[in-house]
């Protein structure tokens, strides 16, 4: 039992810190730079963690979290996210504001224009195979916007960036490895087209978690940029991403219902705590998250504030989960989880030894 009001978000230092350790050493020995995506932990101690195991930067999802990076004094920041021209003058008031290094990503050739005289870093945004945003990297458009960057009227031009979130399609590390090694190829390979057309490419930017979890070799790229290792989640454990004892963060929930005889029991932390992601269908028959400790038990609804956790009998549920019994519940999506909540409470050591050892804000802001 943990002496805090429920529900809360725990985050385990010990996992957390284990797992900063593995993706920079990771990195180091795929030979690429690291700039972790701070979306998933929003979190400035957190983020201090990462630059203390070398990361070179950070990068950021909205303009919020990278003012509230910068502030903090980080000074080399992405935000991979695409931009769009209502957006650059506040880039470029929280760049001036703070002397820090703001990278901006584009696939638009209107907007790349509108970046001239900026003074911004800009990254161009490359589809290499999630469907979602970038430029086609076969396309003709995508030299032009190329070119567009290139010219570097007042803003520096970094060079190619893609994510490649169809990694999480997968169901096992080889068929990450596939993809990692797809998002590979398709950005050197448009590297050199780019490089052959004369438009000079620095960097070239990849990355999410289950392919850097995957990935044999890099060759070509210079960094990679993934954010939910820093905790991981249920999803990452079902798609065999990494194991149950690497998740970082859970929901500290409390039993507030279990009549006689049930074969479930009600715990507060709902959609409003646990968030509605429905977690990989394609591995798993839906669940909304899992209990920590009793990998049997799945949260099997949710409501705004109420989570029903379910189990096969009433007799699997052997008496142990009383109201007011604590449970710690992992999430389907700990990116989506964490902004639900104000705080971390920082939990060292594991057992019977964990105990509350500090609290961490939680940058949640629009
Ligand atoms: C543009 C971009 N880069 C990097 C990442 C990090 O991916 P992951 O959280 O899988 O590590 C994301 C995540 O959504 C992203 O959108």
């Amino acid at each position: 039992m943990y002496d805090v009001e429920t529900p809360a978000l725990l985050l385990h230092l010990d996992v957390v810190e284990r797992n900063v350790e593995h993706m920079a050493a990771r990195a180091r020995q795929l030979g690429v730079a690291l700039r972790p995506h701070a979306k998933t932990h929003k979190c400035v101690e957190v983020g201090r963690l990462q630059l203390d195991h070398g990361a070179r930067g950070l990068t950021v999802s909205t303009l919020v979290e990278a003012e509230v990076f910068a502030r903090a004094g980080f000074n080399d920041l992405t935000w991979a996210f695409p931009m769009d021209p209502s957006h650059i003058a506040h880039a470029c008031r929280i760049a001036e504001a703070t002397g820090a290094t703001l990278r901006v990503a584009v696939d638009d050739e209107h907007t790349a224009r509108a970046l001239v005289g900026s003074g911004l870093h800009v990254w161009l945004k490359v589809d290499s195979g999630l469907h979602r945003a970038g430029v086609d990297p076969a396309s003709p458009y995508a030299l032009n916007v190329a070119a567009e960057l290139a010219k570097e009227r007042g803003l520096v031009f970094d060079g190619i960036l893609t994510h490649s979130g169809h990694a999480y399609r997968t169901t096992s590390k080889a068929e990450a490895a596939q993809v990692a090694e797809q998002e590979r190829s398709v950005m050197v390979g448009f590297a050199e087209r780019l490089r052959d057309a004369g438009v000079p490419v620095q960097e070239v930017s990849v990355g999410s978690t289950p392919a850097m979890a995957a990935v044999q070799d890099l060759a070509g790229v210079t960094e990679a940029r993934p954010g939910n290792y820093v905790f991981y989640d249920r999803t990452m454990v079902l798609i065999g991403c990494c194991e149950t004892a690497d998740v970082g963060v859970t929901v500290l929930a409390t039993v507030v219902s279990h009549q006689p005889g049930a074969s479930h029991f009600v715990v507060n932390a709902g959609a409003l705590e646990l968030s509605k992601d429905p977690g990989p269908a394609h591995v798993a028959p839906q669940a909304m998250g899992s209990v920590r400790g009793a990998p049997e038990l799945t949260v099997a609804t949710v409501s705004q504030e109420h989570g029903v956790i379910r189990a096969e009998s009433p007799a699997a549920l052997d008496g142990r989960f009383g109201v007011g019994t604590q449970v710690e519940i992992i999430p389907n999506h700990s990116c989506l989880t964490v902004p639900l909540f104000d705080e971390y409470h920082v939990i060292r050591g594991t057992g019977d030894g964990a105990r509350v050892a500090d609290r961490w804000k939680v940058a949640r802001g629009r």
